[in-house]
């Protein structure tokens, strides 16, 4: 069946032996736009079988030949960009620009993934005993960083070419494979990225992709025992991988509800700006997205009527036309943010623009005047709808932060320094940016979350470290 996009093992583009196929709603049209292979448990063991082989090899290619393959694919895969963008724009209405930067700034990560691990990995320790109490200088210690074996990448809908070369990437420089299970929305784009390694020319069985339903394939490949190591960015189901995992590094990148706190002296200007881009790009739909405004009672109303005035400068439409937002991801997500919108209603939100919904197309919209018993005060939307609650101290904003179960990122504006690392110290999240709304990128900074949203450190020098493990060799001295 030509229509169905193969999945890649061994080098090769290969069909499901189960003939079923998975269906990609565009987001836009609603309608089947791609299929992908729906894969059996049997193939999931196939390609776990393979990545341990390549594993081996791998991990004995000199480092600089693992740097250099890498260096090919970045290159290949910004020279696609193109096709790869469109892919996005198709599967998960992600506007047309901003699919063009993600796929150029994945092809930054490899580079800089290549050479940050050049360094890092090419470098051991050295240790002596007599520094410990009781001990001669008769052992020398030679430490260095092994790989950990196969890698399981699992990344999320909004970003399916930058969150898997951010796992993929980390993983080969440091000499491990990889099995690829990208999202549903966003497989095609996988394949289109891991056609680009392919082209590199990788050995075979290294680079996996194994596309299918999560209802199948998910827990198989979760807990199955030849996994070594996950990296994993979306949303709950984290928590329920990291419960079920075997004795095995995790790396989990999971929900949040970004803070942006207010301070009296803040440039209103700046903070408008800064709301807009963290909270409406990509429709909401990032991780670190401002998620709720926690603005001094003082300045609410100016706030309040500068971001209303950058709202109706958004386009709404199709992310084709590049519009700033465009449809959420599916139909089931369009309805769990009305239901967060319809429950700030009835709960006596202000609305400051008229809610409007077409399909899986929502307008954005800022409520004001929220309360800590709207669920929108403590949920994730994932969507163009944004609360604002005042307060009258920052304390308050503080402790709202710290009450949620997430603990992504946060932001805070002020002017005065001092008060801004003040609050950075009290604000239980995994980085708090100021003067800026919360961002993953640059790229190689580290990127964690605490509590429900995460374990682990992410980043390019994090995510090397994390998916290596240091072996010791003692020799010892008559
Ligand atoms: O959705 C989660 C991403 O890690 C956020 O990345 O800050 O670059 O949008 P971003």
């Amino acid at each position: 069946d030509g229509d169905v996009y193969k999945y890649y093992a061994d080098g090769e583009w290969k069909k499901a032996s189960s003939g079923k196929s998975v269906a990609i709603i565009n987001p836009t049209t609603r309608k089947t736009q791609y299929k992908v292979q729906a894969c059996s448990q049997e193939e999931v063991n196939k390609v776990m079988d393979l990545a341990k082989s390549a594993q081996k090899l791998w991990a004995k290619t000199p480092l600089w030949k693992r740097a250099e393959l890498l260096h090919k694919a970045a290159a290949i895969l910004k020279e696609h960009k193109a096709p790869i963008a469109e892919c996005l724009v198709k599967e998960i209405a992600k506007p047309a620009k901003d699919a063009v930067t993600e796929v150029v700034r994945s092809g930054d990560l490899i580079s800089y993934c290549a050479e940050e691990g050049v360094r890092i990995l090419g470098e051991g320790k050295f240790l002596v005993s007599d520094s410990f109490p009781g001990n001669e200088r008769t052992k020398y210690c030679l430490t260095s960083k092994i790989p950990l074996g196969v890698i399981l990448a699992i990344p999320p809908f909004n970003y399916p070419v930058n969150l898997a070369v951010s796992k993929i990437a980390p993983a080969l420089i440091a000499g491990n494979s990889i099995v690829l299970k990208p999202p549903t929305q966003g497989a095609v784009s996988g394949l289109h990225m891991i056609h680009c390694f392919h082209l590199a020319g990788f050995p075979k069985g290294l680079i996996n992709c194994v596309t299918g339903k999560g209802s199948e394939i998910g827990d198989f490949l979760t807990m199955h025992p030849g996994v070594n190591c996950i990296s994993f960015t979306g949303g709950d189901t984290g928590i329920g991988i990291s419960k079920k995992a075997g004795m095995i590094p995790l790396q989990m990148e999971l929900g949040g509800k970004d803070a942006c706190i207010v301070l009296e002296d803040a440039d209103l200007d700046l903070v408008a700006i800064n709301i807009i881009k963290g909270g409406f790009s990509y429709s909401g739909q990032r991780c670190t997205a401002v998620k709720v405004v926690l603005v001094m009672e003082s300045v609410a109303d100016a706030l309040v009527e500068k971001v209303k005035a950058n709202v109706a400068k958004l386009t709404v439409g199709a992310p084709e036309d590049d519009s700033d937002i465009t449809p959420v991801v599916s139909e089931s997500s369009a309805n769990y943010i009305e239901g967060l919108v319809l429950d700030a209603k009835e709960k006596g939100a202000t609305f400051c623009q008229e809610y409007k919904r077409e399909g899986n197309l929502i307008w954005p919209l800022l409520l004001d005047h929220v309360r800590p018993d709207m669920r929108i005060a403590w949920e994730e939307p994932f969507g163009p709808v944004l609360p604002v609650i005042r307060i009258n101290s920052v304390e308050e904003g503080i402790h709202h932060c710290n009450a949620s179960n997430f603990g992504l990122q946060g932001c805070v504006f002020t002017k005065d320094v001092n008060k801004a690392i003040l609050i950075s110290d009290a604000m239980e999240t995994g980085t708090v940016q100021i003067n800026s709304a919360p961002a993953r990128g640059p790229d190689h900074f580290p990127f964690q979350g605490i509590k429900d949203s995460g374990i682990g450190s992410q980043g390019i020098t994090n995510s090397i470290n994390m998916m290596t493990k240091v072996k010791t060799t003692v020799i010892n001295l008559p």
